[in-house]
């Protein structure tokens, strides 16, 4: 069998656990990972210690894409950098007629979106956006109600999102916190929840969106914020106990990190924290160079008619969200908690995990899931066999997702950040005919 042959732009912490770890483990005999680029050679050597069989993978710096290009000969290429750089590398991976397999957000502005969706029209290759949050068996059987029409004709959405002190200050401590690295987290963050109710409710193009936003928590007039001071790291902070944020899960006699996703190739037991010139995880979340929210509410208007209201917080006790789904012919509620914040209490439903569904003049139908196996409640496992192996021939409808869906969430939470900003409606209907 002829194995797929894939580079990756961006040997994030994301990239090493999502996509190179099962190329090696689970893939092998579909899949070779043939060159690896990033910025920093730290993360080179941190893939290797956590990747054994990448030590003799070829590695390139940013302005040798070319040359990787050549002398590897990929059939498709990973993009899991810093979000700021996907359009750059999707776009030059799209001019070589390769596929190209996107982490989201797909783009940072709705402008660069537009370049992708141009810059694929004209070429052999295809993008995919993996918006795994699609796979999770609780989301997929909203997608399923909503496709056998259970709800008639679908006319509002109603999604409340909640991330939580440890999950949301960590934004807040890298570079997802200015609007120039991440688009704001109307994109970094929101792209998924925009993405889930796009595909929940059809995929029309939104047209229309206003939000407000407001930075509360974080910044320097975050009430936490022991001092106003520019410039702390959390690392080497001598305010550090006096910090709630991080006092929450520290006492002064040990100092237990604050693990989440982001932040766990940095681990001090791997040998390596960081490299402090390209890269730090552990910036004040009170610094006043923060240049995006973390309150956020947003109104939006579908092509088909359908409206949806949104809002996220980014400092929260626990994590979660609260969906409704409603429609002519009934109604969908879901919900899901969790998050590190809560580990202090009990979450009384962090274990179930149902979707109740009302028809309109009947009673309340509740529908347990199955878990699945593996992260975001089985979902990745079920994406990366699509990545790797093909969309599954038998699933009945369209789950993995292209350029026009990463286009479709961009815009929305781009639409979010100028809307509150230029505090403006945002109309996006040229938008949406790229
Ligand atoms: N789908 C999901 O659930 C999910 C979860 C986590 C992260 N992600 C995405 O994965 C990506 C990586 O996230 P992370 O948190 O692991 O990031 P990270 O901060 O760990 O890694 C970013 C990487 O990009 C590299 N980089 C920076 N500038 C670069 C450039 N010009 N060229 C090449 N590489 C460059 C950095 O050196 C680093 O290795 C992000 O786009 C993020 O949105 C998606």
């Amino acid at each position: 069998m002829n194995k797929r042959r894939y580079v990756v732009c961006g040997v994030s912490g994301r990239a090493i656990t999502m996509w190179l770890k099962p190329i090696y483990e689970q893939f092998s005999d579909y899949a070779e990972l043939v060159g690896m680029l990033d910025i920093d050679p730290l993360r080179f050597k941190i893939c290797n210690k956590d990747l054994p069989g990448t030590a003799n993978v070829p590695t390139y710096m940013p302005d040798e894409f070319d040359k990787m290009i050549e002398e590897t000969k990929p059939d498709a290429v990973f993009v899991v950098s810093r979000d700021s750089f996907h359009a750059h590398y999707i776009i030059k991976s799209l001019e070589k007629d390769l596929d190209v397999i996107t982490e989201k957000p797909m783009t940072t502005n709705m402008e660069d979106a537009v370049r992708v969706r141009e810059a694929e029209k004209k070429s052999k290759g295809k993008v995919i956006c993996t918006f795994n949050y699609r796979y999770n068996p609780q989301h997929r059987k909203i997608r399923e109600l909503v496709l056998d029409g259970k709800i008639g004709r679908v006319t509002h959405v109603d999604l409340t999102w909640y991330i939580d002190i440890a999950h949301g200050s960590s934004y807040f401590n890298r570079w997802n916190r200015m609007r120039e690295n991440s688009g704001s987290l109307s994109i970094h963050k929101a792209s998924h929840h925009f993405d889930l109710v796009n595909w929940w409710i059809g995929s029309p193009a939104p047209t229309t969106v206003h939000a407000f936003g407001a930075l509360n928590h974080y910044g320097p007039n975050g009430p936490f914020n022991p001092s106003k001071k520019d410039g702390r790291h959390c690392r080497e902070c001598t305010e550090r106990s006096k910090c709630a944020y991080k006092a929450r899960w520290e006492t002064r006699a040990s100092a237990i990190k604050i693990k989440d996703d982001h932040l766990e190739s940095f681990d001090e037991a791997r040998g390596v924290l960081y490299t402090p010139e390209i890269y730090r995880p552990d910036m004040c979340i009170f610094d006043s160079e923060i240049n995006i929210h973390d309150t956020i509410v947003a109104n939006v208007r579908y092509a088909n008619g359908v409206l949806l209201n949104y809002s996220a917080n980014f400092s929260t006790p626990y994590e979660g969200y609260r969906l409704a789904i409603n429609g002519t012919h009934g109604r969908i509620e879901a919900e899901e908690w969790g998050g590190m914040g809560s580990t202090a209490f009990p979450c009384p439903r962090a274990t179930e995990h149902y979707v109740d569904y009302y028809p309109i003049f009947g009673s309340r139908e509740r529908l347990w899931i199955k878990p699945g196996v593996g992260g975001h409640g089985g979902g990745d496992p079920c994406i990366l066999e699509d990545v790797f192996l093909g969309v599954d021939p038998d699933r009945k409808y369209d789950i993995l997702a292209d350029s026009r869906d990463g286009l479709s969430a961009i815009s929305i939470g781009d639409a979010v950040y100028k809307s509150i900003m230029e505090e403006k409606i945002i109309d996006l209907t040229e938008v949406m005919t790229h």
